[in-house]
């Protein structure tokens, strides 16, 4: 085979530098199910029971027997595959009926999911912005949101986009009043923020975010992966943690997105929450599912009950908060400064890419199963390892998460 060809040249030449900085990503093969505890295959091909706190299994459903029964229930009486998109004879009864319990722990008119977050998220903004727009993003932003709002122009000729300074309200109001003094607006203004962001653990100050929304007629969407199942006494996200739950979002959050490969089953599927309006012109116009599969149907059973749980079983998220806060005490106990917040999300930012991969490695020898991030995830300078905490995780398991990172 010729060698000779760009892509085979420069990607041989990529992925050595990467290596011989210490920055190449090793996959990590699982032989059993996602838990605070799991089977990691090890180089000789033997597995090793491994303590997990580097998942988004945050209440623990992953392997729930009732969230996997449901799953296998879904199977059996719908089959495997859905084998067509929504729109032509793909939308099957749990489909409605997940979108209904979305819909009703969300506290929105209506939901819509899809396959995952990401494309919920490239579903939207093309589909609801139009010519004269703007959408205005937090610089720190999932990556789903930074790559919706590129493609958003490509699609619909006219859109704009700006970004302002992270969680910085006086940043955002300046986006927000040259947005209303800019002749090429003339349409409906976006601000798009995450609930939880994903990298620092934070979270985003939505009451000071509906206030200028309302100042200037602003759409408020919020993605809220990390937040729901988490946040709130009930684990109903962000906007819950803030007291702002409301009918049909009005007033307060206007759209969410959101995951259902997290808190809420873990499987796959995101969703978009928000009124009856939103929901419908998604299925008449975003591309993502016009031209592209359902949620296959046993997801769709196990994020349901999943949901189901969640709403019945609050002492769950009860149960993450104490978890939470005996984490983030005995780590910073041990010398270690985690990023203050009340998320699950623990960093502890380590400096440059390869410490971080390094110390991961060492923590694994250990038994402690903890990703180190680094560049292209963050910026250089600033990698990290991210701890993040389930409700599965007893006391004991805190203890030896913290004995590891002693001994590193
Ligand atoms: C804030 C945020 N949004 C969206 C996603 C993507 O979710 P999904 O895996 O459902 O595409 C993630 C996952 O990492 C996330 O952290």
């Amino acid at each position: 085979m010729s060698r000779t060809r760009p892509f085979e040249i420069r990607t041989e030449e990529l992925l050595a530098r990467l290596s011989d900085a210490g920055q190449y990503k090793t996959l990590q093969m699982l032989e059993g199910p996602m838990g605070p505890v799991v089977r990691l295959r090890q180089p000789d091909g033997r597995t090793r029971e491994t303590l997990c706190f580097c998942s988004n299994n945050y209440l623990g459903l992953a392997n729930e027997p009732r969230v996997v029964e449901a799953g296998i229930e879904g199977l059996r009486t719908y089959g495997a595959g859905t084998a067509s998109v929504r729109f032509i004879c793909g939308t099957f009864a749990p489909h409605e009926k997940l979108e209904r319990t979305i819909a009703e722990y969300m506290g929105t008119e209506s939901s819509y999911t899809f396959v995952s977050c990401w494309t919920a998220t490239e579903a939207l903004f093309p589909t609801f912005c139009e010519a004269g727009d703007i959408i205005i993003s937090d610089e720190l932003n999932h990556a789903c949101i930074i790559d919706a709002m590129r493609l958003t122009p490509a699609i619909k000729k006219g859109v704009k986009k700006t970004v302002y300074k992270h969680s910085d309200m006086e940043s955002l109001r300046d986006k927000l009043r040259q947005a209303a003094i800019d002749a090429e607006v003339t349409g409906q203004i976006w601000v798009v923020t995450d609930g939880v962001f994903s990298m620092e653990g934070d979270i985003a100050r939505l009451p000071d975010m509906r206030r200028l929304c309302d100042e200037f007629d602003a759409m408020l969407v919020v993605d809220d992966s990390h937040g729901h199942g988490v946040m709130g006494r009930t684990g109903r996200g962000t906007h819950e943690h803030h007291g702002m739950i409301g009918q049909n979002g009005i007033g307060h959050v206007d759209c969410f997105t959101g995951t259902l490969g997290k808190a809420l089953g873990g499987g796959a599927g995101g969703f978009i929450a928000g009124s009856t309006t939103m929901t419908e012109l998604i299925i008449q116009r975003a591309r993502p599912t016009l031209f592209s599969n359902a949620l296959p149907v046993t997801v769709a059973c196990s994020a349901d009950k999943a949901i189901q749980i969640v709403m019945d079983e609050p002492d769950r998220v009860t149960r993450l908060k104490n978890n939470v806060e005996t984490a983030r005490g005995k780590i910073n106990a041990a010398g270690f400064e985690v990023i203050d917040s009340p998320t699950a999300i623990c960093p502890i930012i380590v400096g440059e890419t390869a410490k971080a991969i390094k110390m991961s490695k060492r923590l694994l020898e250990f038994g402690v199963f903890v990703i180190g991030f680094g560049y292209p995830v963050v910026p250089e300078g600033v990698a990290r390892l991210r701890i993040q905490m389930s409700a599965a995780h007893t006391d004991a398991h805190i203890e030896q998460l913290v004995d590891a990172l002693k001994k590193l």
